[in-house]
């Protein structure tokens, strides 16, 4: 039995080990002078909206635009109200502000999604928009919420920036609402060579404004409809992507097996919860997040073992300095809260060896007397 073994987080360096072939067609891009939008980032968002199951995507610059674009293609700002999970990434929250809407926040489940059964009392008359989260990669109850925003006339706009390939009754997370979010982030499950962002929808009249609010409103060089933005997918991550899209189910499949290796551990544990694993849904861990007694000693143990552990997050949103104004305090989001001080989230990545898998559980084991 090893007492040490650096077991990484991240594999970024390990999947780019050998860059060559991207960078060969990357270096064929270049001759072809066309470094904005062409063929390239079509290609791209052609092969992403298949891959979804929706009508059209649209690369744009980062997730966090991918949100704050949609919204503003939703018609948000001032005065409006928009509803998210407490729990998610600030993006989530940063891009609700910076559309000019007041934040609401739901608490959430023990899946770490938005509680559907929280969600109607967040609703008020100047609610616009609900932007689900399919929070670190496990798909939110997306019929109970449908059937809510149908029932008061609201927009869905879904947060899919961490369940690229997650999905619930064989309908892919991104492919639900009248919008979704995803980011090619380096940490994300597909992940472009820097910042990179994708807008998914059925609706033709949505992706049309949106395709010309992510490039200043241009219908042609010569002609804005509006004014707008820049937020044009960049056409060399279009390359890095349209080389990675091919590989994404495959690793999905990887971080899924991973996972249900560590379920099956961890499950005698008493020590530790595993969130609910309902049968229709596919999640596709991006964390593999468990709740644990003695989080922080658990962490310092792992750390001292080799073994890179993160807490996704320690504070909830509701309790940061940037939502003094809101108006929340301690006990508003009781869910979260707690989960905030049990949470930790262990390496699931699809390059972790089998040896770091049974180190890693190995090491949990121990640390409870397993
Ligand atoms: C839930 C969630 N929403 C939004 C974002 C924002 O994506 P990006 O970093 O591409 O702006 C992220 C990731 O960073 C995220 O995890």
């Amino acid at each position: 039995m090893k007492d040490y073994m650096k077991v990484p987080y991240g594999y970024l360096q390990r999947q780019f080990a050998e860059p060559e072939p991207i960078l060969a067609r990357i270096g064929q891009l270049v001759k072809t002078g066309q470094l904005t939008l062409g063929a390239e980032v079509e290609r791209f968002e052609a092969a992403f909206a298949e891959f979804i199951g929706a009508r059209y995507a649209i690369g744009v610059g980062s997730g966090t635009d991918a949100l704050f674009l949609s919204l503003k293609a939703l018609g948000v700002g001032p005065g409006d109200e928009v509803i998210t999970a407490v729990n998610t990434f600030v993006a989530t929250a940063g891009a609700i502000e910076t559309a000019g809407a007041r934040l609401r926040f739901v608490d959430c489940n023990e899946k770490y999604v938005l509680d559907p059964n929280k969600l109607e009392a967040a609703i008020s008359p100047k609610t616009k928009v609900i932007v689900p989260v399919h929070y670190t990669g496990q798909p939110v109850d997306m019929s109970a919420i449908q059937a809510i925003a149908d029932r008061h006339g609201l927009a869905i706009l879904e947060d899919a920036c961490t369940a690229i390939d997650a999905g619930q009754n064989d309908v892919r997370c991104g492919a639900w609402g009248k919008l979704a979010a995803f980011s090619m982030h380096p940490i994300k499950n597909l992940h472009v060579w820097g910042d990179a962002g994708v807008i998914c929808t059925q609706k033709p009249d949505l992706a049309e404004m949106l395709r010309l609010m992510r490039n200043h409103g241009m219908t042609d060089r010569d002609t804005y409809a509006f004014y707008a933005y820049n937020s044009r997918l960049d056409t060399l991550q279009a390359a890095v992507g349209n080389a990675l899209l091919p590989e994404v189910r495959n690793h999905t499949d990887n971080r899924i097996a991973n996972a249900f290796a560590y379920d099956l551990a961890f499950k005698q544990v008493p020590q530790i919860t595993i969130p609910p694993r309902p049968a229709q849904d596919r999640a596709v861990y991006h964390m593999y997040m468990i709740q644990v007694e003695d989080r922080d000693g658990l962490l310092a143990y792992l750390k001292q073992k080799g073994v890179s552990a993160k807490v996704h997050y320690p504070v909830p949103l509701h309790l940061q300095p940037a939502s003094a104004k809101l108006g929340y305090g301690p006990g508003d989001f009781p869910v979260a809260e707690t989960q905030a001080q049990k949470i930790i989230s262990l390496p699931v990545h699809p390059y972790l060896t089998q040896e770091e898998k049974e180190f890693v559980i190995e090491k949990v084991l121990q640390f409870y007397g397993k």
